[in-house]
């Protein structure tokens, strides 16, 4: 066996080298940051490292808007149809998802104007940017099926929207989740009253 002198390593001994302190490269420059949040201060909270395509971001965000107008009006109807056919619990349900369609719809106007966007609320053209239609229905069973088909349309929608706003804006893609957690409720719960429901009639052309 090798003897061991004082002078030399233990043998379960490591001669570990401190490692040297390596200055971290800075995650930003803060003067430059200051310098940009100066010079552009009638863009509010639009900074000038916003990394989407701002324009795409309006009319993807109004196209949403005249979608969230039109699920407004064509649960208000039905609403009011429902009372009329003597449902009342049908037509609470349709109040009720009226009223959710209208929060969205102020919630993605709201966030356009602060993305220093203008909503689109022109009657004219909510129709053709819409990706939600109004419908024709003629009886409680159909005025169900018409609601979730849009809500399915939505859904998908908004699911891509979610993934295109990414890390890039947060803020606006946690409102598409928040908004898409309700019409996914809205969703089930029409699929719920779907099958307690007998559907009466064709949808008139
Ligand atoms: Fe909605
Ligand atoms: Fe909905």
């Amino acid at each position: 066996m090798q003897k061991q002198t004082p002078d030399q390593p233990r043998s379960t001994e490591t001669s570990v080298k401190a490692t040297p302190l390596v200055p971290q490269a800075s995650l930003y420059d803060v003067e430059q940051i200051r310098r940009d949040a100066n010079e552009a201060i009638d863009k509010g909270p639009v900074t000038a490292d916003y990394p989407l395509d701002l324009h795409q971001a309006y009319k993807l965000l109004n196209q949403a808007l005249a979608s969230e107008i039109l699920c407004v009006l064509r649960y208000r109807h039905h609403q009011i149809v429902a009372k009329g056919i003597d449902n009342p619990q049908v037509a609470d349900e349709f109040e009720e998802h009226a009223e959710d369609e209208q929060r969205h719809m102020m919630m993605i106007a709201t966030r356009i104007d602060q993305l220093g966007g203008d909503p689109d609320l022109n009657p004219a053209t909510i129709a053709e940017r819409s990706a939600t239609k109004y419908g024709k229905s003629c009886s409680l069973g159909d005025m169900i099926k018409e609601d979730l088909v849009e809500e399915r349309v939505v859904i998908e929608i908004y699911r891509r929207l979610i993934a295109w706003f990414g890390t890039g804006d947060p803020t606006t893609r946690r409102m598409f989740e928040s908004i898409l957690k309700d019409e996914e409720d809205h969703a089930n719960d029409l699929a719920n009253l779907l099958s307690s429901v007998n559907v009466k009639c064709a949808p008139q052309g």
